[in-house]
């Protein structure tokens, strides 16, 4: 029948599978994106508010459960609860409390911004995975650590959100490090790790370019250290971003514990004990106490 499309279960135009969220484009016009959204539990996800006051966003829940934070007001909503947002002032958190499933309508084409931003730099992650097998799903696996310790000292669903991606993301920058300097197996020179330590900055900048843009900055301090021996600019104690600080110390402790070109991986407790010798002079010691404490939780420690 002319004008009429049938669709089964399971159909759509395009899809973006990250690792915490998959989202369906299943039809399009002009100016409407109808999409399927699936969140993991525990991810982090908002609302933004658009450029445009008439934008209309919809959002209708089909299963699993979420929590919405209205400055720091939260409701949990559930299957067949729904919300929509029209000239939006400030972005609206959520968290999922299970994998939630929700149908998504906007009337602005949103899904082609996100798609090409995330497949960009989620590509470049996996080249830089690719580029250095010891790193594989290390982005992943700080950021699990990171998002852990960020909700053990009460940040805001904001800023957990912003860490969930700058964790994910903090070294893109490496996408510039030659093969030769992230596989070597021995020591690295003067002039070699002068070139790593260019990939915090290098980072950054890949992510001004795209609407992740306000991680920059904590991208680029993720290797800075509280007496001021970190890179790229020495920064100090309170000049560094908590988040940055965070991701310090998750990282640290991926990097101990997983085998590396040169090294077999070191015992848990062996990095945890390295952490806690340079606690106050390159690490926060209520982050390396929150991580601490998590680990013993989880009988890791
Ligand atoms: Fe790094
Ligand atoms: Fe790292």
């Amino acid at each position: 029948m002319e004008g009429f499309k049938l669709f089964k279960n399971g159909s759509f135009v395009e899809k973006i599978h990250e690792y915490s969220n998959q989202l369906f484009l299943l039809e399009r016009n002009d100016n409407v994106d109808i999409m399927l959204q699936t969140v993991y539990k525990d991810k982090l996800f908002y609302l933004y508010p658009s450029e445009d006051p008439k934008v209309l966003e919809f959002i209708y829940i089909l299963r699993g459960e979420i929590e919405c934070d209205q400055d720091g007001q939260k409701t949990m909503l559930g299957p067949n609860d729904y919300y929509s947002a029209r000239g939006l002032k400030d972005p609206v958190y959520f968290i999922a409390k299970t994998d939630v499933t929700y149908l998504w309508i906007s009337t602005e084409p949103i899904f082609q911004q996100l798609s090409a931003d995330s497949a960009n730099l989620r590509s470049m992650v996996r080249k830089v995975e690719q580029k250095d097998p010891y790193t594989f799903r290390h982005g992943e696996r700080v950021t699990i650590n990171a998002i852990k310790i960020a909700k053990k000292l009460n940040l805001s669903t904001e800023r957990l959100l912003d860490l969930d991606h700058a964790s994910e993301l903090h070294d893109l920058g490496k996408i510039n490090t030659p093969i030769e300097i992230l596989n070597k197996p021995g020591k690295l020179t003067k002039e070699e790790f002068e070139i790593i330590k260019k990939h915090p900055s290098d980072g950054a900048n890949i992510v001004l370019e795209t609407t992740y843009n306000y991680i920059a900055p904590i991208i680029e301090q993720h290797h800075e250290r509280l007496d001021g021996s970190g890179y790229p600019r020495g920064l100090k104690g309170h000049e560094i971003l908590l988040e940055a600080k965070i991701i310090a110390v998750a990282d640290t402790f991926d990097a101990m514990t997983e085998d590396r070109a040169y090294r077999k991986a070191f015992p848990p407790q062996f990095a945890m004990d390295e952490l806690k010798r340079l606690s106050g002079t390159h690490y926060e010691p209520e982050i390396v106490d929150a991580l601490e404490i998590i680990l013993k939780e989880e009988g890791i420690l």
